[in-house]
């Protein structure tokens, strides 16, 4: 697919002002991407379930402009401005104009708002990113009569969100998503995330994470420092190997309805992820030692009682806890007892897998 927009085919002037909002949610990547090349591309595949509940609003408010040689942005956060904010979009704005010309021509005002608290310790880029290149994408849409298929707009606004942070490439579909070039899927790209090459096992559709905020604070490790942790890894070239065959060996489970064997690659993926940052050059120790005890009474309760419950982990000390629907009232039932004493202020959010974005 062709990403760049001609504006000679412009259909509809930009004359009068316009609003566009939409709503993406965060993921969970199950198989992680850690480690990337030059311009977002991913050292290896990746793929997440799409969530419900944490989610990004955007709107984007334009109208055009006399001069045309700049953009101008004005960036409000939960209704207020926010000049830090404003200049990482700016900076990203500007590296896409390429495939967004008409940009130059507008002002734009851009506000934003998330669903879960700004102090949760949950990562944003991919739910806003993706909200924001699903905006740029049916403003294209809108005044070029482009991306008429879902296949093409949804594809052209992963490859947009990718550009703005990676993981945000996979939140624009629902249920699940994979990232990166894969044999399974031959229309898998490193520029962009697709949905699964099969329908996702029903056992899976209604699946719930939990997110426990053991701690609130803001990430100790950008996520461009950690990626790049990754260059000249001494276990670099296995991960990249590994991750595949996770990836392939999960894919089969989803399909299938495996939850053995989802749990195993699932919490792999997470221990793997931390033991690469605690095995890298500076290394990094992010989960707490509450993380730790979560995660040993995660894997004594499903011993004990052979619910199908596992964890997984962002570049973070947080524990996402995944399990089936139907076995939701004695997993929080679990947590109400067991784990929220290990969460900073008793505090976690209740998240389940979702139909991806929508434009509100
Ligand atoms: C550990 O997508 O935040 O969550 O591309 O630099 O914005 P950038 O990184 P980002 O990295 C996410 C890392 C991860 C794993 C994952 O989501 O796959």
């Amino acid at each position: 697919m062709n990403f760049i927009l001609d504006t000679a085919k412009k259909a509809v002037p930009f004359s009068k002002e316009n609003k566009i909002s939409w709503r993406s949610p965060s993921n969970i990547a199950l198989v992680k991407y850690w480690g990337k090349k030059e311009n977002q591309i991913p050292a290896n595949p990746s793929l997440s379930f799409t969530l419900s509940e944490s989610y990004t609003e955007t709107s984007v408010v334009y109208k055009e402009k006399d001069n045309n040689d700049f953009i101008k942005l004005e960036f409000r956060f939960e209704g207020k401005e926010n000049k830090l904010f404003q200049q990482k979009i700016e900076a990203f704005l500007n590296r896409i104009t390429q495939y967004f010309p008409f940009l130059t021509e507008l002002k734009l005002v851009i506000d934003s708002r998330n669903s879960f608290p700004h102090s949760a310790g949950i990562a944003s880029s991919a739910s806003s990113m993706s909200a924001l290149a699903l905006c740029l994408c049916s403003i294209e849409k809108t005044h070029f009569g482009t991306l008429n298929t879902d296949n093409e707009f949804f594809t052209k606004a992963s490859f947009i969100a990718r550009l703005g942070s990676g993981s945000a490439s996979r939140s624009v579909f629902p249920y699940a998503a994979s990232w990166g070039e894969i044999i399974e899927n031959p229309v898998s790209s490193n520029e962009y995330a697709s949905p699964l090459p099969f329908e996702l096992h029903p056992k899976f559709k209604h699946y719930r994470d939990s997110i426990l905020i053991i701690s609130k604070g803001t990430k100790k490790v950008s996520s461009t420092a950690g990626h790049s942790l990754m260059k000249g890894h001494p276990f670099a070239k296995q991960r990249f190997i590994q991750a595949k065959d996770n990836l392939k060996t999960l894919l089969k489970a989803l399909e299938a309805g495996d939850e053995k064997i989802f749990i195993e690659i699932v919490e792999n993926e997470a221990l793997t992820l931390h033991g690469l940052m605690m095995s890298s050059n500076p290394g990094f120790i992010l989960m707490q030692p509450n993380t730790l005890l979560v995660l040993y009474k995660i894997r004594v309760y499903r011993e004990k009682t052979g619910v199908n419950l596992c964890f997984t982990l962002d570049a973070g000390p947080n524990v996402h806890l995944l399990y089936p629907d139907n076995e939701s009232d004695a997993v929080e039932k679990f947590i109400r007892n067991e784990l929220t004493q290990y969460c900073q202020d008793s505090f976690w959010i209740a998240d389940r897998l979702g139909n991806g974005s929508v434009e509100i």
